[in-house]
């Protein structure tokens, strides 16, 4: 990675008050960028973004809905960025089965705004468009997929990202063509990490009744998911970013998952924070209310090929780091070292898998 690429670059993330934009804040405050954020305030409590006071790394905090197009594009074209990460979203499949109308305003409206606002605002050299790995037509075939397989989506979360991916290709198609603007959409698998609240996540919810020695109950046991750390395709995004701001080569779709052999069973998950944080609590399985998929995993190679990007943390190594994050945070509760704590880890990862220009 070439470190004096990102200092001063202006970069916008939208939902940097969320999980993987709050990581992203800090990765890209550590290599010295110019940050914006563009989010709706967080949607829970606690949460990574007000625990830690990010707004500190920040050079401006706006809170506004990404489906209020003409806001949207204004606050761009005032900000003139040099990238944008594109991430706020409805992020929750469970949610959409709830809200579909709301997941599909924010998600895919939401998308279409941000590339309208592209199309006017020629600051943009890069636009990173964050979707899933749940964007693919998944038959449960235990295939591994790549970027040109059929895209799908069983639920409204899935379809969303879906149509995400097939309308940022028409944009690209239909106004990109001669513009300085490069586009990429990314696919990421299951990311674990520290800071992650939202509703239904195993890691945090064993973490949480672990260390409180609650008993925990857990759905689809048996379901295998493509486990990352949120690091792992945070460096992805960065690595692609730094080639398709200056080549239009690395415009399309990518792939960022773990290797398969990072697929864990949801119970083993559960059984390995249950052993690191020396828990009494019981595990108990309950029944599945919506169809999930059970098998998920992503094949990377283009990534490994043109980025010489790969997941670097073995399954173990990257639970271990969530379940740390969480204990650390309900053992300091009330200070801020967490936030030195997770700049630890990132420097850690950092000097560990990194060689910087
Ligand atoms: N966490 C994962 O495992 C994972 C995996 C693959 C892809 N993704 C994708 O990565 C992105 C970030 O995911 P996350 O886990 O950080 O999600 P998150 O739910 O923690 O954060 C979502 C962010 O979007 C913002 N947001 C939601 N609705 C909005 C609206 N209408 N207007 C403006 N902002 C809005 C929220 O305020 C928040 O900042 C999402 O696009 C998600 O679909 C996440």
């Amino acid at each position: 990675m070439n470190i004096n690429f990102w200092k001063n670059k202006k970069v916008l993330i939208t939902g940097h008050t969320g999980f993987k934009g709050s990581w992203l804040t800090l990765i890209l405050n550590s290599f010295g960028a110019k940050i914006y954020g563009f989010a709706l305030d967080p949607i829970s409590k606690p949460n990574f973004f007000d625990g830690s006071n990010l707004k500190q790394y920040l050079i401006k905090d706006i809170r506004a809905n990404i489906q209020n197009s003409t806001y949207l594009y204004r606050t761009i074209n005032k900000i003139k960025p040099d990238i944008i990460f594109h991430m706020a979203a409805q992020s929750s499949v469970l949610v959409s089965y709830k809200d579909p109308e709301d997941t599909i305003k924010t998600n895919i409206i939401g998308t279409v705004n941000i590339l309208e606002a592209l199309k006017k605002c020629n600051s943009v050299k890069a636009a990173v468009i964050v979707t899933t790995d749940k964007v693919y037509l998944n038959l449960e075939k235990k295939k591994k997929f790549k970027e040109i397989d059929h895209l799908g989506g069983y639920d409204i979360y899935s379809g969303s990202k879906a149509s995400c991916e097939v309308l940022t290709h028409s944009y690209l198609n239909s106004f990109f063509q001669k513009s300085n603007c490069k586009i990429a959409t990314v696919r990421s698998g299951n990311c674990i990490g520290g800071g992650d609240w939202t509703k239904d996540r195993i890691v945090k919810d064993c973490a949480e009744s672990f260390i409180f020695n609650k008993n925990i109950t857990i759905r689809s046991p048996k379901a295998s998911r493509p486990w990352q750390h949120v690091i792992e395709p945070i460096f992805g995004y960065l690595k692609l970013t730094e080639k398709l701001f200056f080549s239009k080569k690395f415009v399309g779709s990518w792939n960022f998952g773990p290797n398969v052999k990072n697929n864990i069973k949801v119970i083993d998950v559960a059984k390995f924070g249950k052993r690191f944080l020396k828990s009494n609590s019981k595990i108990k399985i309950s029944k599945q209310k919506y169809y999930e998929s059970q098998h998920l995993s992503l094949d990377s190679s283009k990534a490994k090929k043109y980025l010489k990007w790969k997941t670097n943390l073995k399954p173990e190594e990257a639970l271990k780091l969530s379940f740390e994050w969480y204990k650390f945070y309900y053992n300091n509760r009330g200070n801020n070292k967490i936030i030195n704590f997770t700049f630890k880890q990132i420097d850690n990862y950092k000097k560990k898998f990194f060689k910087f220009k």
